[in-house]
């Protein structure tokens, strides 16, 4: 497994902890495999009773790493075979609960995998966005049902077309999270969750789960987003968002 994301278990909670601190936690394939592989073994180990997902450094993550996407995007092939929706989809299967602990910037699939997550707990001056159309891309995880049925259709068109960031309070406020709290409280917060969730009956907790969440309809739909965003990800204008990232200048659509 990738050094990229480290994993440990304490008191029944498998710790997934995204390691690229220099690069804003960008998500490279070799991250989105050692996230899966984890996701499997939380599911598989009896001693594993929660998954507690954070980040070192100040930010979640910025999303999927944009350089991945420029060789993704040259590809040929079906994005869906990618290790991006091998762990799309053991994020829809994950059926232990999945708390997160967001401090700094969550962008992107950053923001959309944690509407899987069944406790967010954010910074109250986290910033999340979910910048897709400013990269000529379309939202991704199920994130086109989620979003919407979460915070309401005008808000997510808003956040999904316009790229523009909003910070925890008002995530919370959204609903999108289970508590908005000082940043050098976020881990303590998710902890102390995760802890909690541990010692309930196991069974009860993943039966539940099971229950208000549909796996087979989230991958159905992931595929749907995945394939279009797979042509988009090929498109002129994706390849323009994409090299005006790298040049660190703004896109022209014209
Ligand atoms: N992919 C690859 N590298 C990334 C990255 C990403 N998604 N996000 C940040 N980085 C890298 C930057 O290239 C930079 O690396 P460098 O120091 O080697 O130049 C480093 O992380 C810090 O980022 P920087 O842009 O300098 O920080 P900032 O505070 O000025 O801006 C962001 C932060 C998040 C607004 C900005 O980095 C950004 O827009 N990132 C892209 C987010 C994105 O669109 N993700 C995909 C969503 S679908």
């Amino acid at each position: 497994m990738t050094d990229l994301i480290k994993t440990r278990v304490e008191n029944g909670v498998m710790f997934v902890v995204m390691n690229r601190a220099d690069k804003m936690n960008a998500i490279t394939q070799a991250m989105y495999l050692g996230m899966t592989q984890a996701f499997q073994q939380a599911r598989e180990d009896d001693s594993v009773r929660a998954v507690l997902l954070a980040a070192e450094g100040d930010s979640f993550t910025a999303g999927n790493d944009i350089a991945d996407f420029m060789r993704l995007g040259q590809v040929d092939g079906n994005l869906v075979d990618s290790d991006v929706f091998k762990f799309l989809k053991a994020l829809a299967d994950l059926d232990k609960p999945l708390v997160a602990a967001v401090r700094g910037r969550a962008v992107g699939v950053g923001l959309t995998m944690l509407l899987h997550c069944d406790i967010v707990v954010v910074a109250k001056d986290a910033k999340l966005s979910a910048p897709f159309i400013n990269l000529a891309l379309v939202p991704e995880a199920a994130s086109t049902l989620l979003m919407p049925r979460v915070i309401g259709h005008p808000r997510a068109f808003e956040l999904f077309a316009l790229g523009e960031t909003i910070d925890g309070g008002q995530a919370y406020e959204w609903g999108l999270a289970n508590r908005a709290v000082p940043m050098a409280a976020v881990e303590a917060v998710a902890r102390d969750f995760a802890e909690r969730l541990a010692q309930r009956a196991p069974n009860a907790v993943r039966q539940t789960k099971r229950l208000m969440r549909d796996a087979e309809g989230m991958w159905d739909l992931m595929q749907r987003e995945g394939e279009i965003f797979s042509n988009q990800m090929k498109s002129p204008e994706a390849l323009e968002a994409f090299t005006a990232f790298m040049q660190k200048r703004q896109p022209n659509f014209g």
